[in-house]
């Protein structure tokens, strides 16, 4: 709601509020709060009201982490409808206790561009309870999804008293939280949650939500082994070092990927249908972009990690040895930077003599750049438990059960730890795998999907494949939603940065 509505609500409800609260353990206490203020690095100050601890579920199995913390500033936005931003701090798939604003992240400058923020706690692989003389594990998935989907519609269901839009909320997260906010914007209101949510007396309101914001989504979990084998596996006997049972895992996986790329019938911004021949093209479109982008901006990019560069003896830069970003010459100028990657038959390397540089790459040559500055997972990289080594990932933690005991939650890994070419994920895991992954939920009638995306994945990022961010991004181009996606140059696994581009998006979405 907006703020003038809302110190008009509690002059109505006067005194009422302390009987309204105790007979509805879910509505929102405009009185309750404490005042806070955070200095920001430009050394300004912002003050806002915060109203911390506060129960978004009744039936609160886990009182660590199932709260959330609302926070609003003093001098707000001046627009009449305020955003929310939902940030959750979920990082490796574990607990994340709800958490105070910060200066240096997407919470202390929301803060400060006069929006209303929200850091819900969630339960993760990590979260124990004792009961009866017995830890219990209480975030195995889709449970730490489904804190988030609680503390959305306790939003919604207090938005005629929470200051802020419950129309306008945005959802961030980096990471498995990036994977947590791709999942927040892609199964809004799915009535796949329903029962669970039933049980855990989540607000009866939706949970669909206006916009996504996603940094490096550890996401498609159960496609996410063979797609980073299909990428990578160029480097397997090279900077990856990899022995020979790693490789023979490698090659089977990445075997299985060319069908998952063509089964998802996506199509380049120009109509090209993407399949597994064309794909690494569209993949170097994308890098290219990011490189072309970083040039733009005054970066020097190194001649040996695969770019190939505009060599134009006669033209304004001078020229040189093919592969060689040219040193001399005017740099170029900022701006154009919003263009769509060129791909398609027939397409040419965008290419201005007086804004371009590159005009093509090695991929092969930039992933082994890409995997000798942070060594690559080994195969498996996520459903590794059981396949060549014991060792549960963070994803076989999550996806295990209430004793603790991680999971497979693939066929390929499960017949692997089984040695049993036939072993397949019962009807349950199938199911918790299934609601874990946004991209069942893109384009199809089960969902109400947010219209408005921001998709980021650093350039040197590794802790994924491509494909994972590339495949989200345009499918939910592919269905017609608005969708601001990169590679960012020179960026590895991180979260919340160059946050003068995200707010000005942020801007954009709300101007439409
Ligand atoms: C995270 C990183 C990973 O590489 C992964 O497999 C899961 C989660 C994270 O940083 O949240």
């Amino acid at each position: 709601m907006n703020c003038k509505l809302l110190a008009a609500g509690l002059v109505v409800m006067g005194g009422s509020l302390t009987a309204a609260a105790k007979s509805d353990p879910l509505r929102f206490n405009p009185e309750n709060f404490t005042q806070q203020t955070l200095t920001m690095p430009d050394g300004s100050q912002v003050s806002y009201k915060a109203y911390e601890g506060i129960f978004y579920v009744t039936n609160v199995e886990d009182s660590t982490y199932q709260t959330l913390n609302i926070y609003v500033p003093d001098k707000m936005a001046d627009r009449t409808r305020i955003p929310i931003l939902l940030r959750t701090y979920i990082g490796g798939y574990a607990a994340s206790t709800a958490k105070s604003p910060s200066a240096s992240d997407a919470t202390g400058r929301a803060l400060k561009e006069g929006y209303v923020v929200c850091i819900p706690g969630s339960r993760g692989s990590n979260s124990t309870i004792e009961r009866d003389g017995r830890t219990i594990y209480t975030g195995t998935a889709p449970n730490g999804l489904l804190d988030l989907k609680a503390a959305v519609r306790y939003l919604r269901y207090n938005d005629a008293l929470i200051p802020g839009d419950a129309e306008l909320i945005f959802t961030d997260g980096t990471s498995a939280g990036g994977a947590m906010s791709s999942l927040l914007g892609a199964t809004g209101n799915s009535k796949d949650y329903d029962e669970y949510l039933k049980k855990m007396g989540a607000a009866d309101a939706r949970d669909d939500v206006y916009a996504a914001i996603c940094y490096c989504p550890i996401t498609d979990l159960n496609h996410a082994d063979m797609e980073y084998e299909w990428l990578y596996g160029c480097t397997n006997t090279g900077v990856r070092h990899l022995d020979e049972a790693q490789i023979k895992i490698s090659n089977e996986l990445a075997a299985e990927c060319p069908d998952y790329i063509n089964s998802l019938k996506l199509t380049a911004s120009d109509g090209t249908l993407l399949t597994a021949d064309n794909y690494k093209d569209y993949i170097k479109s994308f890098l290219i972009e990011s490189a072309h982008r970083a040039l733009q901006e005054g970066c020097e990019i190194p001649d040996t990690i695969g770019f190939i560069f505009y060599q134009d003896k006669s033209g304004p830069m001078g020229g040189g040895p093919t592969g060689m970003r040219p040193k001399d010459g005017p740099r170029p100028q900022m701006g154009d930077d919003r263009q769509a990657p060129s791909f398609g038959p027939g397409a040419r390397p965008r290419f201005n003599k007086t804004s371009d540089f590159v005009t093509g790459l090695d991929l092969d040559k930039y992933l082994g750049y890409v995997a000798s500055v942070t060594p690559l997972k080994t195969p498996p990289a996520f459903d590794q438990m059981g396949v060549l080594i014991d060792t549960p990932s963070p994803e076989n933690k999550v996806f295990g059960n209430t004793k603790g005991e991680a999971a497979n939650f693939t066929d390929f890994s499960l017949r692997h730890r089984l040695n049993d070419p036939k072993a397949s994920l019962d009807k349950e895991m199938v199911k918790r795998v299934a609601i874990m992954n946004p991209m069942n939920y893109i384009d199809s009638d089960k969902s109400t999907v947010a219209p408005n995306w921001y998709i980021r994945h650093g350039a040197k990022d590794r802790d994924t494949s491509f494909l994972v961010p590339i495949n989200l991004a345009t499918k939910l181009k592919n269905s017609g939603k608005n969708v601001d996606f990169a590679l960012p140059w020179n960026r590895p696994h991180s979260g919340d940065y160059n946050l003068d581009d995200l707010f000005r998006w942020i801007e954009t979405t709300l101007n439409k």
